[in-house]
């Protein structure tokens, strides 16, 4: 098995290109289902998942040409309706395809996606919404069977919760559905965006008519379309806070800044100098780091998808800082790696409490989830002496070259056999 070497600690400087956006493109490969006509992506990320994504599409009968970073898909003889366990397992996006699958056939046949490191993780929310679209469903063997006997019928639809999955899926549905959905309560994600977008270039009708509730009127079918994904804002967050932890000076090119804006402020409190250009981000770590309480939220709020890696910055701060995690229940799967490179962390409930002035110790790690993988990378490269990370093949589903991007920028790192 794989596992990275990093030797710290050393000050990143330099540029690092940031690449598509992991989670706009699951959801858009899963949208091009939708359509008999070539759909034609650009900008999609080098990662794993994405490679489970197009298995599971050409699994499903779909012809995929891909290569560097851009795919040309044809749906128009894509015909099976059943995603299996295995390409489900790895990959939770994989619920994803439900809603196209019944939008277009009917009937889909889907693998529950079942738990993970970081929370139970169900897709209760993403099955109820689907009932009031007209949905049948029972649960067989950890398998979906969901049908449509009238087909799929517009709805108002509130979700109880803001979910990111269930608007995707819900939104995908209910573009071939007949007549009007109106979903409230919507997740806003900029990935969210991205796929709405990327639906009215097919041809579908979609409308925001507030912030959190859009207007879906269903259409017969879509047309040829051509989309290059958005940047990946949790990249781009992973190395701001790589590049605040290491007294560095980084410039993250590709990037649209605004979108990054609660992140940017945060790390402006904690110390760190930015500037911002229309693509692109300037950062400088401070030496002294600054305490400051941070609760993850739905977008705009602070994303839970960099929580373990801003964590690690606040292990350096000059007191203690508090992070509320309100998104998942049981994502502080990196604190105990952590704490064996000589963080303060105490966990109670949802809460961690981390004391400062943290003074990492290189040490022999595990990695556990894609986000606690690339912690304990950031806390490696603030660590004197040399770490090993086991297990990186967590890191690897949604980073793409991180070793060959924080090499470029002076880390000592290595991918060892
Ligand atoms: C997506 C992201 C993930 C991110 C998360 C929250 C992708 C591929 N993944 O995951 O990186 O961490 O949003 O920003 O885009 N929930 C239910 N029932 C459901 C659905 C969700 O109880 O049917 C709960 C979840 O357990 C969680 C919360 O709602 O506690 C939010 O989950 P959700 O927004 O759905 O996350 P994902 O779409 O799975």
């Amino acid at each position: 098995m794989q596992k990275l070497e990093v030797f710290g600690a050393i000050r990143l400087k330099g540029q690092i290109n940031i690449s598509g956006s992991k989670n706009a493109s699951l959801p858009i490969l899963a949208a091009t289902l939708l359509s008999k006509k070539k759909v034609f992506l650009n900008n999609l990320p080098k990662v794993k998942d994405i490679e489970t994504m197009i298995n599971l599409l050409k699994s499903l009968g779909s012809m995929i040409k891909f290569n560097k970073r851009k795919l040309i898909i044809d749906n128009s003889k894509q015909n099976k309706n059943f995603a299996s366990y295995n390409l489900v397992k790895t990959m939770r996006a994989g619920i994803l395809v439900l809603g196209p699958l019944l939008a277009k056939f009917g009937y889909a046949k889907v693998s529950l996606p079942g738990g993970c490191s970081i929370g139970t993780r169900p897709v209760d929310i993403h099955l109820k919404a689907l009932s009031k679209l007209g949905v049948k469903y029972k649960i067989i063997q950890g398998y979906v069977h969901a049908f449509a006997p009238k087909g799929l019928i517009g709805s108002k639809i509130n979700f109880p919760k803001i979910s990111v999955g269930a608007t995707e899926n819900l939104i995908i549905a209910s573009t071939l559905a007949k007549g009007t959905t109106i979903l409230s309560n919507c997740a806003i994600e900029p990935e969210i965006k991205d796929l709405v977008n990327f639906l009215i270039k097919m041809g579908c009708n979609l409308k925001w008519i507030s912030k959190r509730t859009i207007q879906i009127i269903g259409i017969n079918q879509s047309k040829e379309a051509i989309h290059s994904i958005m940047f990946d804002r949790i990249e781009a967050g992973t190395y701001l806070v790589a590049a605040a932890i290491t007294e560095g000076n980084l410039k993250i090119k590709n990037v649209i800044p605004y979108i990054l804006q609660t992140e940017i402020n945060v790390l402006r409190k904690i110390g760190a100098k930015i500037t911002t250009k229309k693509n692109e981000i300037k950062i400088v770590g401070n030496k002294k780091i600054k305490n400051i309480n941070i609760k993850t939220a739905p977008y705009p709020g602070f994303p839970t998808d960099l929580q373990a890696q801003i964590m690690v910055l606040l292990c350096k701060a000059n007191k203690k800082s508090l992070i509320r995690e309100d998104i998942f229940e049981n994502r502080f799967m990196h604190v105990a790696e952590l704490n064996r490179m000589g963080a303060k962390i105490s966990i109670s409930g949802n809460k961690a409490l981390i004391n400062g002035n943290t003074k990492f110790e290189a040490a022999e790690l595990m990695a556990t989830d894609l986000r606690a993988s690339v912690s304990l990378v950031l806390a490696a490269l603030a660590a004197k002496g040399k770490s090993q990370i086991n297990r990186i093949y967590h890191l690897d589903r949604g980073y793409e070259s991180l070793e060959k991007k924080l090499k470029k920028v002076g880390a000592r790192i290595r991918r060892l056999n």
